[in-house]
């Protein structure tokens, strides 16, 4: 976690700020500007939202973020509205911070960012400061204006780069500020609101900003991509990936950051945002066939995943998987959050399901008994070994720290033959999985040689 105690510089000015959209960034970014002395009014359609917020109960899972909005609260800099034009109502500058899902053409859809425009439109201030957080296409800056029809109003662009788990420690403590302005005199503007971030600020113009922030993602996405065809590579040649990768990454021009093989990547963000690169690429006729082929390898590892679980079960091609018996350890995207969109764990067990399993999933941010509408077909379990207790295939599919210190030799007592872990994440031990009398199977690692052995 940041310094909370981070204190405002000398030139630092207050600004009256609102947020619209209090998620995973609005929510990050008014209680984080509110902690580096600004006035912030955060405001959300969902009024159960609001009034939660209000009495200070965060409903994400984040890291360090009750403490932030605590802190606004009590120094009276954080309030929470209804609508987005209580943010905007006394506010010089407005953050949107809506979301951008992707549209059924695989672009992004702007409908929450015009609504939102819309709606501030009447009762934003003169000379007001209206910034897009939100992650949009190329020529969403001018889109934005156009909908405002304010010409005494500047907007800029300002993507998030801040990532679920770490949310408010990234904010605090980012490697750039980037800011997308025709008018510099605006974009400083912004940049001086950060000024108690210790971060360069990068001030270009819309265009510009916007595609940094795709292009941001599109690489990271290539950059697990990557690793995770080299993993299969591995499996084929009989090489083990954890090697490969402390081998390049001890290259500096590498880097070992975000090469760690595993399901594919998945949540909110890396899965709409890559369709959109494409999207956005091919509307100004470019063939991003690069990107192409990082999604396609995303997806086939997902599938490559679930090939491992029947694999394991010793399951025939093609045939089902009624009365076998499974139990996947975690449903998140990834640790540290509790957010299941697009989580590959969650994929996994659907397609664990679809082919007739019985399916049992443990994860530490979802409740017996309160598991998401949309997701059924598989019982939650209480604990670990509650989603190990008869499965004949055990699967590590988030990288939850608890996981990593299961007792083996109870989870080997409470499988069923022929006691198999499948680890999506790498996250084990494959020494001690087979010490416990279990049989193992991770992404790329060398079948029957551990490491380090
Ligand atoms: P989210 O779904 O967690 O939160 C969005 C909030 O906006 C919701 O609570 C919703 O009720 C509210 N909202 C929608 N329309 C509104 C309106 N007109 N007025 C007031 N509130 C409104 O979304 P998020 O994950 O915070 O993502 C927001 C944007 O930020 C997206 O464009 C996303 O791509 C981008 N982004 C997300 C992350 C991340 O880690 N989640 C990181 C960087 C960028
Ligand atoms: C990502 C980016 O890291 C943020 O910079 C960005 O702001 C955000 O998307 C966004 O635009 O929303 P986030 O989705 O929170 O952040 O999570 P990451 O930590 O980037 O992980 C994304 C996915 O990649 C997860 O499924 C994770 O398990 C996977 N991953 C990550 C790997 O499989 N291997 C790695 O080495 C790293």
């Amino acid at each position: 976690m940041s310094d909370l105690h981070l204190l405002p510089q000398d030139s630092f000015a207050p600004v009256r700020a609102g947020v619209v959209g209090a998620g995973y960034v609005g929510l990050t970014t008014g209680a984080c500007l509110a902690h580096l002395g600004h006035h912030v009014v955060c405001a959300d359609i969902d009024e159960e939202r609001v009034e939660r917020l209000r009495r200070g109960e965060i409903p994400i899972v984040e890291e360090g973020l009750a403490e932030v909005v605590a802190e606004g609260l009590s120094s009276g800099r954080l309030t929470f509205e209804v609508g987005a034009a209580a943010a905007a109502a006394d506010a010089d500058v407005v953050f949107l911070c809506v979301p951008t899902p992707q549209g059924a053409d695989g672009g992004a859809d702007l409908r929450y960012i015009e609504a939102a425009a819309a709606q501030i439109a009447p009762v934003l201030k003169a000379g007001a400061l209206v910034v897009n957080k939100s992650t949009v296409p190329v020529g969403s800056t001018r889109a934005v204006e156009d909908v405002l029809e304010r010409p005494d109003v500047a907007v800029v662009s300002n993507p998030e780069f801040l990532r679920e788990g770490t949310a408010v420690y990234d904010f605090l403590n980012p490697d750039r500020v980037v800011i997308g302005a025709d008018d510099r005199s605006a974009g400083e503007r912004l940049g001086d609101m950060y000024a108690g971030l210790n971060a360069p600020v990068i001030i270009t113009d819309p265009a510009s900003a916007e595609t940094i922030k795709y292009a941001a993602n599109g690489f990271l996405a290539m950059k697990i991509s990557f690793v995770n065809a080299i993993a299969a590579m591995c499996e084929a040649v009989g090489a083990n990936v954890d090697d490969v990768v402390e081998g390049i990454g001890a290259d500096r021009r590498i880097g070992k950051a975000f090469l760690k093989p595993g399901p594919g990547w998945g949540g909110s963000c890396f899965p709409k945002d890559s369709r959109a690169l494409v999207k956005i690429a091919a509307d100004y006729g470019y063939d991003f066939t690069m990107m192409k082929g990082v999604i396609d390898v995303n997806d086939e590892q997902r599938r490559r995943m679930v090939a491992k679980v029947r694999a394991a079960l010793g399951a025939e091609p093609g045939l089902g998987l009624r009365s076998r018996v499974v139990g996947v350890l975690g449903l998140t995207y990834k640790p540290g959050t509790d957010d299941l969109r697009a989580s590959p764990s969650v994929a996994i067990v659907e397609a664990l399901v679809a082919a007739g399993a019985t399916v049992q999933a443990y994860d530490p941010t979802v409740a017996v008994g309160r598991l998401p509408a949309e997701l059924d077909g598989f019982t939650l379990a209480a604990d670990p070994y509650g989603a190990a207790a008869g499965a004949e295939v055990l699967v590590v599919a988030t990288e939850w720290p608890e996981f990593a210190v299961l007792d083996l030799d109870k989870v080997a007592g409470l499988m069923a033959d022929p006691r198999a872990i499948v680890d999506t994440r790498n996250l084990l031990d494959p020494a001690a999985v087979r010490a416990a009398g279990l049989s193992y199977d991770g992404v790329g690692r060398r079948a029957e040689r551990p490491r380090h052995e």
